[in-house]
């Protein structure tokens, strides 16, 4: 692991990181929020849907913007993400809410590829779908939230470590 910290801080992105300007970190940091924000807000909105709120609005009508707008937050916090992690790796070795928020990450997407692969989800554009399969996607919609929660939870908290 330290190895790895070490490699990451010594590479062209942790030297731009911390060589070009004092405001560089802070409007990389800003860029992550957004991301954040946008994986989060869409997510959440989806999830909530997958739960049963909102049923008088239909799951397409949902999903339709949700999961671009989520894919590209991702996107976003991710290449920010491994900028802020560049700019001193090292010092991150340790910190327990790193090896909370990597998983958490982990699974989330896992979640999403597994979520992607059902016929429910595959087919929900196309038909009404029967209440069995709503309660399928229901419980990865749970799952879903409890990842992504923990992740912008410990995201917060790797700063107070
Ligand atoms: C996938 C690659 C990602 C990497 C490498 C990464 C890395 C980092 C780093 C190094 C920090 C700065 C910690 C500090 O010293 O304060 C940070 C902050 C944060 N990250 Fe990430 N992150 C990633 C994705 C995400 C995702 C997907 C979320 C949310 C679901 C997230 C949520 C947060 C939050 C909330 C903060 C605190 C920002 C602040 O308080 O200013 N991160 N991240």
């Amino acid at each position: 692991m330290y190895e790895f910290m070490a490699w990451l801080q010594g590479s062209a992105v942790g030297h731009a990181m911390r060589e070009s300007g004092v405001w560089t970190y802070g409007v990389v940091n800003l860029v992550h929020i957004l991301g954040v924000a946008s994986l989060f807000g869409a997510v959440l909105v989806l999830d909530l849907r997958l739960l049963g709120l909102w049923r008088n609005v239909t799951l397409p009508a949902i999903s339709k913007p949700t999961v671009p707008i989520a894919a590209t937050g991702f996107v976003i916090a991710a290449m920010s993400g491994v900028c802020l992690l560049a700019t001193k790796a090292t010092e991150y070795v340790g910190n327990p809410f790193l090896y909370i928020k990597f998983p958490a990450i982990g699974l989330g997407l896992v979640n999403f590829v597994a979520l992607k692969s059902l016929s429910a989800w595959k087919e929900h554009r196309i038909r009404e779908l029967s209440s069995r399969e709503q309660s399928k996607l229901a419980v990865f919609g749970r799952i879903s939230l409890f990842c992504w929660l923990t992740a912008l939870s410990a995201g917060r908290m790797i700063g107070y470590w």
